[in-house]
């Protein structure tokens, strides 16, 4: 198995490229469902998550061409509805084709995820929301089993928590619906901003986009067809080399990378005493030498994000003082904490809340990543720790950062991938 050499203390410096936003390419992959026409997609980042929805398509008898960063999709002789354990079970996130496949077939069985790493993470919203649709949902050996044999209703939606997938769903399922979908309370995540341009780009008629209101005249069922796509830069990747630039006190620079979608971390770092250079695409941080602690929520788009937090908690063992951060999300997104103090940090936490001492150094130690970002949080605690620091279970890492090694040995880390 492949695990990930640090050596900590090296200053990083230079330029690098962002990749494609894993959690756009999902759900605008998924979407593909909605055509039977070829699509081309673009600046998608190369990473194990894409390579395993794009395999779930051929699985359903869709035709893929994939090559690193752009993929065609063509899913016009797609003959199963049916989304497996195995599949499934790997990636979360496959419960993206549930909307798109019960759209456009009136049917489909999607094995049920289960919970994971970060908590429970139900699906009750989806589902209740393709109910007020119309569709007649079962959930027998472990499979959603969805039947909507004349297609699918627009409703109105009224989502009782913020949930992205749930919205993207939505949104997927009311494109090809009879009549008009409203949701509301929906998320307003960049991703989902970028799969409404996309469906709206192929003729659907979408108002509200980006906003906690979206309205969506269906199509009756004629499958859309898409222009040519491009993957939005990765926002969390982006906010990810900010906190290796401000955890190292170095400077460095992020190509193709959208401030906007950042801004947030932008302020949690900027409050820490980091200093930006922000132009077009182009976002430079400047070292401080004075990290100062931070207090962080997490919470919906365009607040902080929860996928950040366990970047800045590594970056917050490094100030001066005490930080408080607070997981709103997920129950359960806290198991970096006792792999970071494995490092010497010293991270309290009682519920939802970790209080983040300060610690003079980190040492290298054997760690094990437990989710995507929580391997990201180590790899960053690394990069300070003194000596060598092995980072285990990468292959969380490998799902959702596009060569991530690659990237910091550009920057000048002393990182390396070996197996053992
Ligand atoms: C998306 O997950 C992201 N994944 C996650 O990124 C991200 O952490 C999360 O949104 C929050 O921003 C993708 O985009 C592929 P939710 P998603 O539905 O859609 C509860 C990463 O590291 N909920 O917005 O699954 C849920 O338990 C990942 O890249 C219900 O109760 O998240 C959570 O508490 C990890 N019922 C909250 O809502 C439901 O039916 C938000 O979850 C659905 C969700």
């Amino acid at each position: 198995m492949d695990y990930l050499q640090i050596i900590g203390g090296s200053k990083l410096k230079g330029a690098i490229t962002i990749s494609g936003a894993k959690n756009s390419a999902l759900p605008v992959i998924a979407s593909t469902i909605l055509s039977d026409k070829p699509v081309k997609l673009t600046n998608l980042p190369n990473v194990v998550d894409i390579r395993t929805l794009l395999k779930l398509l051929t699985m359903l008898g869709g035709e893929v061409k994939h090559n690193k960063t752009e993929a065609i999709i063509d899913n016009k002789n797609m003959n199963s509805t049916k989304a497996v354990y195995e599949i499934v079970s790997q990636m979360r996130a496959s419960i993206l084709v549930l909307g798109p496949l019960l759209a456009r077939f009136g049917e489909c069985e999607v094995s049920l995820p289960g919970g994971c790493a970060i908590g429970q993470r139900p699906i009750d919203l989806h589902l209740k929301a393709l109910e007020a649709m119309g569709a007649k949902i079962e959930i027998k050996g472990g499979y959603v089993r969805a039947e909507a044999p004349n297609g699918l209703k627009g409703a109105k939606i009224v989502f009782d928590k913020i949930t992205v997938g749930g919205t993207e769903n939505i949104i997927m399922a009311g494109a090809l619906a009879h009549g008009v979908t409203t949701i509301i309370n929906s998320a307003k995540e960049p991703e989902v901003v970028q799969l409404c341009e996309i469906i709206r780009d192929a003729g659907v008629e979408i108002s509200g986009i980006g906003t906690s209101t979206i309205t969506i005249k269906g199509t009756s069922q004629k499958p859309l067809e898409f222009k040519d796509i491009e993957i939005i830069p990765d926002r969390i990747e982006a906010g990810t080399y900010l906190c290796a630039g401000a955890i190292t006190n170095s400077s460095i620079t992020l190509k193709k990378a959208n401030a906007t979608h950042i801004q947030s971390s932008i302020d949690k770092l900027d409050a820490m005493g980091c200093n930006f250079d922000i132009k077009d695409n182009e976002i430079t941080i400047y070292p401080t030498d004075r990290l100062r602690p931070i207090n962080i929520t997490t919470t919906e788009y365009p607040g902080f994000p929860t996928d950040m937090q366990a970047q800045f908690m590594a970056v917050a063992t490094m100030a001066i003082g005490d930080s408080l951060i607070e997981e709103r999300l997920f129950e359960n997104r806290f198991m970096h904490v006792s792999e970071l103090n494995r490092l010497g940090a010293d991270i309290w936490l009682k519920g939802s809340i970790a209080s983040v001492k300060p610690v003079a150094k980190l040492y290298g130690a054997n760690v094990m990543a437990t989710d995507l970002r929580a391997s990201s949080a180590l790899v960053l605690a690394g990069l300070v720790a003194e000596g060598v620091t092995n980072v285990r279970r990468i292959y969380h890492l490998d799902r959702g950062y596009d060569n991530l090694e690659g990237k910091l040995l550009a920057l000048g880390a002393n990182i390396k991938r070996l197996s053992e």
